[in-house]
Formats: structure tokens, sequence, C-alpha cells
């Protein structure tokens, strides 16, 4: 679809197609223009059960976005993340040796077994739940992403049903953490977060707990995924000195996240096309990643490939927050995994996708 034109109107879907890289970099780095808020879009339509995802920064432009990312940036930074290394290895470490030890065929699957759990473990210490409730917070996050992941679609109202009772659950627990921690400070996410200055009311709190978990799981599953199998169909494990700058080829070449949406703020002209304001603009991060005019050989997975300005964590102001903690999570998880044993490919030509336009990832992944 990339044709001559960076950008394309789908009269199907009622939006624009962005594709090129130069276009989708411009959209997403400039916030005068082009509005995060779906609510700016001509003809939105809210969407019940997301309606607290609304109030959270990614759907906030400036100045009220940098406000909200700034009660928490400092939590995300690289220097900040790090100390998470040995809890990330040792659960790394414990997830894979369980699979090994329940292994059916020599083979076990890395999406349930690694790619799936680790993120969710991570963020539930990060945010402060404890120790024993982190089975039950699995559940719940589990349940709320299922359908996207995971194993069988169950019939499409019972899961809305069970996803609805699961978010409320979790909404809940939140409030109680939150609660708790008003009381009882410690030195985690859940403390900053009600201490912020910001003032944050309710809403905006537990916005911001689901936001964590919703943008930050599924995501880095992918990326786990997606890195095993593109080195599994290339025949080549990286070494230790080799891994993070394959890490970030992988986010290139099979980004877990394919696209971010964008809302006109202005009548414009783009590529001599008539943008109006209130237009949606699907800005596809994938497509963008292969554009030939800024990547030499696109299609081509190089796992030395430098320099590497993919857009597989976005661009400008919402650039990802969790992006040091997903490199530090895949590149622990990969050498944790490889250490275990020499990774091969036990899956064939039919792959399963997950089901999305959105994320880009298989739901399950049989290696030997
Ligand atoms: C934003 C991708 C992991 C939290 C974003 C955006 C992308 C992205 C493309 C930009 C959204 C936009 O421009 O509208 C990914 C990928 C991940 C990942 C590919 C894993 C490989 C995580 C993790 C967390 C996280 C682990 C947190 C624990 C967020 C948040 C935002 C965001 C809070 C919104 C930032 C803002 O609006 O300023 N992510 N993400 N992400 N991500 Fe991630």
């Amino acid at each position: 679809r990339r044709g001559a034109s960076p950008l394309h109107w789908d009269p199907d879907r009622g939006c624009w197609d962005v594709f090129s890289y130069d276009e989708v970099k411009r959209m997403l780095g400039d916030d005068e223009t082009f509005s995060v808020d779906p609510r700016n879009a001509s003809g939105f339509q809210p969407a019940g059960d997301q309606a607290f995802l609304l109030e959270t920064m990614l759907f906030q432009d400036p100045p009220k976005h940098d406000r909200t990312r700034d009660v928490v940036d400092e939590f995300f930074r690289p220097s900040a993340v790090k100390s998470l290394e040995p809890f990330i290895a040792e659960e790394s470490r414990r997830l894979v040796e369980e699979a090994l030890a329940e292994r059916e065929d020599d083979v076990i699957d890395v999406v349930d077994a690694l790619a799936y759990p680790l993120p969710v473990i991570v963020i539930a210490k990060l945010l402060g739940v404890p120790a024993e409730d982190r089975d039950q917070f699995k559940q719940w996050s589990d349940t709320i992403v299922e359908g996207t992941a995971g194993e069988e679609e169950a019939d499409a109202a019972d899961l809305q049903q069970r996803q609805m009772e699961a978010g409320m659950a979790l909404a809940n627990y939140f409030r109680e953490l939150v609660a708790d921690r008003q009381e009882n400070p410690a030195e985690d996410l859940v403390t900053r977060i009600v201490q912020a200055d910001a003032d944050l009311n309710e809403t905006e709190i537990l916005g911001f707990c689901m936001l964590l978990l919703i943008a930050g799981n599924i995501t880095t599953t992918n990326l786990l995924t997606n890195a095993v199998r593109i080195f599994g169909e290339e025949a080549y494990w990286p070494a230790a000195g080799q891994r993070d700058t394959a890490i970030e080829e992988v986010l290139r070449y099979r980004a877990p996240v394919q696209s971010m949406t964008r809302v006109a703020r202005e009548d414009l002209t783009i590529d001599g096309k008539r943008v109006e304001a209130g237009d949606t603009l699907v800005c596809w991060l994938g497509a963008a990643n292969r554009d030939p005019a800024q990547f030499a050989d696109p299609d081509t997975f190089v796992p030395d490939r430098r320099p590497n300005q993919h857009l597989g964590f976005g661009y400008g102001t919402h650039y990802c927050l969790g992006a040091p903690l997903a490199r530090l999570e895949a590149s622990v998880a990969l050498r944790e995994l490889g250490a275990e044993y020499e990774v091969t490919p036990a899956w064939g030509d039919d792959l399963d996708p997950i089901d999305s336009s959105f994320l880009h990832g298989v739901r399950s992944l049989p290696v030997r």
C-alpha cells in the first residue's frame, strides 16, 4: 500500500493511512498540529469500557500530558530500571526452569513459558503489588488481554463479561493499594503516584495503574516473541555484546506496536491531499520502519544495523515511557533463555498471529 504517496484515504474506515517514515515522524513530533485525543476527531464515539484511558497521558496533549508524565518519569529512566535487573533475571530463570521441567517432547512454548508471564510479574513488582497477591493480579491482567494473547478465544459475550469483571476487580484492588500507600508509603510506583504534586484525582490514579498494565504487557510479550521468532528464522542467536543492537533491529523489523493514531487539529495539505481538521490519521510505525527512503535493504533483518532510528517506540512527546524497561526485560530474558540451551525453532508454517492490526506477534511459539 505504500505506493507513491505517503498517505492514503480509506473510505471504509474513514481515516488516513500514513506510511512514509518522514510523515509518520513529523506527525508524532508535532503536537501543535496533531492531537492524541480522540475526542478531537469528527464523529468521535465514546467506547464505554475504555473511558478511563482517556484520562491518561497516552491521550493527553501538552501541557497536561507533561504534568502527568512527569509524575512517573524518573521511575522509568534507564538508570532507575537497571535496579530491577537481578529480579528480572531471577524470574526469567525460574520461568524457563519451570517450563523445562514440564516440557513435553523436548518442546517449550516461548509465549506461555516466558514472554507472556514475565512482563506482568515485573510491572506488578514495580507498582508495589505484594508478592502474595501477584498470582491473583496476573489472573485479572491476563483476562483483560485475553483474545489478543493466550490460548483459545472464548465465546465473545462470555469473554466480555469476564473482562469487565476482571477490570472492576483490578480497579478495586488498585483502590485498596492506593489507600494503603497513602497510610504506609513505600519505595514503589503507587506511592509515587499518590504522593504526586500534580494532585491526581481518583480516576487519574486508577487510569495510571491500568495504563501501565495495558501499555506494557502484551507489547513486551510481542517484543520477546518476535525476537525469538526472527532469531530462529535467521538461524542466529546474538552473543552478549550483540544483543542490544539485535533487539533494536527486532523493534524495527517486526514492530510489536504497528500503528499510532493522531487527529488533525487544522486543515492541511499533505502531498497535494486535503486533510481536514478532525480527520483521523493512522501512523503506521511498521511501514515507516521499512521505508526504503530511510533504511537500506529495509526488508532484511540486519542484527548489527547502525544507525537504526526506528519508530518502534514512537517518537516525540509520547515516546514510550516504558522503553528502557522493555529493552532491559528483552535483553535479560533472551540472555537467560539462551543460557539454558540452544534455542531452535519447533514451529512450522502455521504460526497463529495475534488478531489485531495494531499489535504484531504470534499466540504461540514452540522451540526446542
Ligand atoms: C507509549 C510501544 C512497552 C508504557 C508508547 C508508544 C509506543 C509504545 C509506540 C507511543 C504512543 C503514541 O505515540 O501515541 C511500546 C512497545 C513496548 C512498550 C513496542 C514493548 C516492546 C512499554 C512498557 C511500559 C509502557 C513496558 C510501562 C511499563 C507506555 C506509556 C506510554 C507508552 C505509559 C504513553 C507515553 C506518553 O503518552 O507519554 N509505547 N511500549 N510501554 N508506553 Fe510503551
